[in-house]
């Protein structure tokens, strides 16, 4: 395919896209659902904040009120300030039922002046241990920064302010799952995690710091809803876009950034844990320069 030809066809996806998706202009009433916690998950202001809080009886947390089969979905969160450590504040998208696919943001609080961790995962078809941590270039407990998760037939990114950290891409091709038939919904929750968390457990909660408090804003979620089993996308979304080598996901200046974040923010990477996997790591880690 000619690059011109390829970039009119890429228009016209989008344009398609666009038409399609259902675009949720940040509205936590009309998005989301209290799950857990009771009041101290909150919504206010209109439905344009939220928070949720942990204290020793309880975490909290919302899920979306519809289900998604690809989309892009950011979030901006202040997280838990002072000393977080041992809670633990999560966005994830989520199937359900045995054999589920999950695409998770948890970020692991920390003693006052140390700096959180930024985990990630995914699971595919119920099969996770593709974590990659990392540590943010700012205080996360300052200002809102947007976390988005792009989740498409090619590739899921999660992104940091716009900069995506990672890709993990459709690699059908050479046999691994890839998540694309089970719909999604989006979860935060807000909770203690104390015997891992932070320094692997060492570090505790200190209940008389609680409640910890996260807040959350400008919710967008812009997917593929699916209900009672088929999508608002229709199937030509899915049709359309397959996994393979020959197109890149990133172009070059996206990519560079995204090896900034890497090589100086990332502090684990299943992908080069030989210990862990002595049978060798994953397929997927062999490929990474096709992003
Ligand atoms: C907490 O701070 C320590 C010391 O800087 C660091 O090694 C660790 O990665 C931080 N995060 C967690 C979740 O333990």
């Amino acid at each position: 395919m000619s690059s011109s030809h390829k970039a009119s066809t890429m228009l016209a996806l989008s344009l398609f896209m666009a038409s399609v998706m259902t675009a949720a202009a940040g509205n936590f009433l009309q998005e989301v659902d209290i799950t857990f916690g009771g009041p101290r998950a909150n919504i206010y202001d209109g439905g344009r904040h939220l928070t949720l809080s942990l204290d020793k009886g309880s975490g909290s947390g919302f899920q979306s009120k519809k289900e998604y089969l690809f989309g892009r979905f950011d979030i901006q969160i202040k997280l838990v300030p002072g000393n977080s450590a041992g809670t633990v504040t999560t966005f994830y998208l989520s199937s359900q039922g045995p054999g589920h696919d999950e695409i998770d943001f948890e970020f692991l609080g920390n003693s006052s002046g140390d700096p959180y961790t930024l985990h990630t995962n995914v699971y595919t078809q119920g099969k996770g241990n593709r974590e990659q941590q990392f540590h943010l270039w700012f205080d996360p407990t300052k200002t809102f920064h947007t976390y988005s998760i792009d989740w498409s037939p090619e590739s899921i990114k999660f992104l940091v302010d716009n900069i995506p950290i990672r890709v993990f891409r459709n690699w059908e091709t050479i046999g691994i799952p890839y998540p694309k038939s089970q719909p999604m919904r989006v979860y935060s929750t807000l909770w203690n995690a104390d015997d891992w968390a932070t320094r692997g457990g060492l570090v505790k909660t200190d209940w008389t710091k609680a409640p910890f408090t996260a807040s959350y804003r400008n919710i967008n979620v812009n997917a593929c809803v699916v209900s009672s089993g088929s999508s608002s996308c229709g199937s030509k979304f899915t049709n359309s876009m397959q996994g393979g080598k020959q197109n890149l996901v990133l172009d070059a200046k996206t990519r560079n950034r995204m090896r900034w974040v890497q090589s100086k923010y990332m502090i684990y990477n299943y992908c080069t844990d030989f210990k862990r996997f002595p049978q060798g790591v994953s397929a997927e880690c062999k490929r990474s320069r096709f992003l």
